[in-house]
């Protein structure tokens, strides 16, 4: 019997456009997005049903979004994966970024709090005045701080890997 096809999420895809997957950013100007979700306005379940996906990829995303947000986010995600579905995430590591003797101040706090209006050099998207939002970080988390959150939800198997200034965190929903 054939197998469908895996469904593959990619949120908050800003300029990494991932062929396989369906991916989703609230900007109406990128090059290439498949879907625009505000995703902090409207809920991912309007548009994909619970339990049919099989991997959501949300790389430097969930920051982007207020505490409370974020953990309505990584329930939504929660529940739209299939059971063994997989959510991977790179986001900055808060206790990376404070401790380093090597950043300078003003990198840190580009790292931290996201360049929001500030033009960010040459090839900076014109979006970062239509949607200032988007390019604001809101909360900050760790290795473990995040590991918590995900627990909290009903993640299983989460593993985190250092990645430069950032950190990469998988998780499963697993039974049991
Ligand atoms: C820092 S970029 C990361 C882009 C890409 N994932 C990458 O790794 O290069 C964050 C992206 O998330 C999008 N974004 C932020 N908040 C969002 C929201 N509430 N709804 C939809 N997209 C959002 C932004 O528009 C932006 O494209």
């Amino acid at each position: 019997m054939l197998r469908p096809d895996p469904i593959l999420l990619n949120v908050g895809c800003g300029n990494d456009y991932r062929e396989g997957f369906i991916n989703i950013d609230g900007r109406d100007d990128l090059p290439r997005v498949d879907r625009v979700i505000h995703v902090s306005q409207e809920s991912l379940l309007t548009y994909f049903k619970a339990g049919t996906i099989d991997f959501i990829l949300a790389n430097d995303f969930i920051e982007h979004h207020f505490h409370w947000e974020a953990v309505r986010i990584m329930k939504e995600f929660f529940t739209l994966l299939k059971p063994g579905g997989i959510l991977e995430m790179r986001l900055p590591d808060f206790e990376q970024i404070c401790s380093s003797t090597d950043l300078p101040m003003e990198k840190k706090i580009n790292l931290l709090f996201g360049g929001q209006d500030i033009p960010q050099g040459e090839a900076d998207p014109s979006s970062r005045k239509r949607f200032p939002e988007f390019f604001c970080h809101k909360y900050a988390y760790t290795p473990n701080t995040m590991r918590q959150e995900l627990e909290a939800v009903g993640f299983k198997e989460i593993v985190t890997r250092p990645e430069g200034t950032n950190f990469v965190v998988t998780a499963s929903k697993r039974s049991g």
